[in-house]
């Protein structure tokens, strides 16, 4: 890979330690998926800000880099983080609530944004074709597919060395040839909702592996829609984008149909339980904002039952442009929970046994990471098992 001047300085350490280690990162990726160059990028978005995720030594890191004097060079936003200080920084033992504390100090001192959401395009416009380096998945297929910018599916170290060097190797779907689609699918099952949406991905993500479908058959899709079937896709495959309702070249490719019975059959696989649940939760992927003004909608003066929890989570921007919104959903006795992802928190410190969502990738996590039993179902029935009639 071609470094220029520059580069070669910082790789040697005559910049400091900080940007020769996240020089090393880069380079080391770079030549492992053949690029020949660094380029620049407009916008960094780092995973692993869970204590729950990350643990004690990814923590250490952090503070070494922010010791050091590392700072990001472009803009650089976050990911969710496993409580938020109003409710459930209340609630958990705090011994976590402290250390998860000092994970965002570290990244604070670094400059990097407190977004603190998985849907970091709700906060700024990317233009088309900008190169960006993101870490969370979700995001990356839809910044890829549905915005039309360039990001490889970076990890969380990834993420923050091109932050802070503000490049990324040239390689991936950073490159034209690297976008074009190796899978034809054809979509005959009829989606309905969300969760549909969202099964469709987890569904084809297991099949497809790291090939980019072309697809047919999806019926002008709400972007909400692609943002579900988007998180399933990149929660079970390796998928970094996909086409739809474009016409790109698909001739000659490998075929796959999709019908009815794969994605009720999907759906059945992620519903592990049939008692009613403890938590209700909607926001996986974080909620846009016409999601949350429809929560508040099909919410307006019901209450939430005895003995359930309904949590609804957002990125703290979105929250904070809505607060009438907010305030609304709580009345019922819901939680808005700010910058929060349900999936990496200690929901089975809470007594949570069984989770109701519309997100197919909550519940394809929850049993292994929350240990709790599932019931994925649309926004529509979650609100029926969590309300009151
Ligand atoms: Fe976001 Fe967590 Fe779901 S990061 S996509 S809410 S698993």
């Amino acid at each position: 890979m071609h470094l220029t001047r520059e580069e070669e300085r910082i790789y040697d350490g005559e910049t400091g330690w900080a940007n020769q280690k996240c020089m090393q990162i880069l380079v080391r990726l770079g030549e492992l998926f053949d690029a020949d160059k660094l380029i620049p990028i407009e916008w960094a978005h780092v995973s692993g800000v869970s204590y729950k995720t990350l643990g004690d030594y990814p923590i250490e890191y952090l503070e070494a880099l922010a010791q050091a004097g590392a700072k990001v060079k472009v803009k650089t936003t976050l990911n969710p983080q496993s409580m938020d200080e109003r409710y459930l920084g209340r609630k958990l033992p705090k011994a976590l609530v402290s250390k998860q504390l000092s994970i965002l100090e570290q990244f604070d001192k670094m400059n990097v944004e407190r977004s603190l959401t998985c849907t970091p395009y709700y906060l700024h416009k990317t233009r088309l074709n900008s190169h960006l380096a993101w870490a969370e998945s979700s995001a990356t297929v839809y910044a890829n597919s549905v915005l039309g910018a360039r990001t490889n599916r970076e990890g969380g170290p990834s993420a923050l060395a091109s932050a802070i060097i503000g490049k990324t190797p040239n390689c991936g779907v950073h490159v034209d040839e690297k976008r074009t689609p190796n899978v034809s699918v054809k979509v005959e099952a009829p989606l309905r909702n969300e969760t549909q949406f969202g099964a469709l991905g987890i569904h084809l993500g297991k099949i497809m592996g790291e090939k980019i479908p072309a697809i047919r058959g999806l019926k002008n899709p709400s972007r909400n829609a692609l943002k579900q079937f988007g998180a399933g896709l990149a929660t079970t495959g390796m998928t970094n984008m996909f086409h739809y309702n474009v016409p790109v070249q698909s001739k000659g490719l490998e075929e796959i149909t999709v019908e009815a019975a794969d994605i009720e059959s999907t759906i059945e696989s992620l519903t592990t339980s049939s008692s009613k649940p403890d938590l209700v939760f909607l926001g996986c992927p974080h909620c846009s904002a016409n999601e949350l003004k429809l929560i508040e909608h099909l919410t307006e003066d019901r209450k939430v039952k005895h003995g359930v929890e309904f949590w609804v989570c957002t990125s703290c921007h979105i929250a904070k442009k809505m607060r009438n919104t907010v305030r609304k959903i709580e009345k019922t006795g819901g939680h808005l929970l700010e910058g929060v992802c349900t999936v990496v928190s200690w929901t089975e410190k809470l007594g949570v046994k069984t989770i109701m969502t519309n997100s197919a990738k909550t519940a394809y996590y929850a049993p292994t990471l929350n240990k709790a039993q599932t019931i994925l179902a649309p926004m529509k029935q979650c609100l029926k098992a969590a309300f009151e009639e």
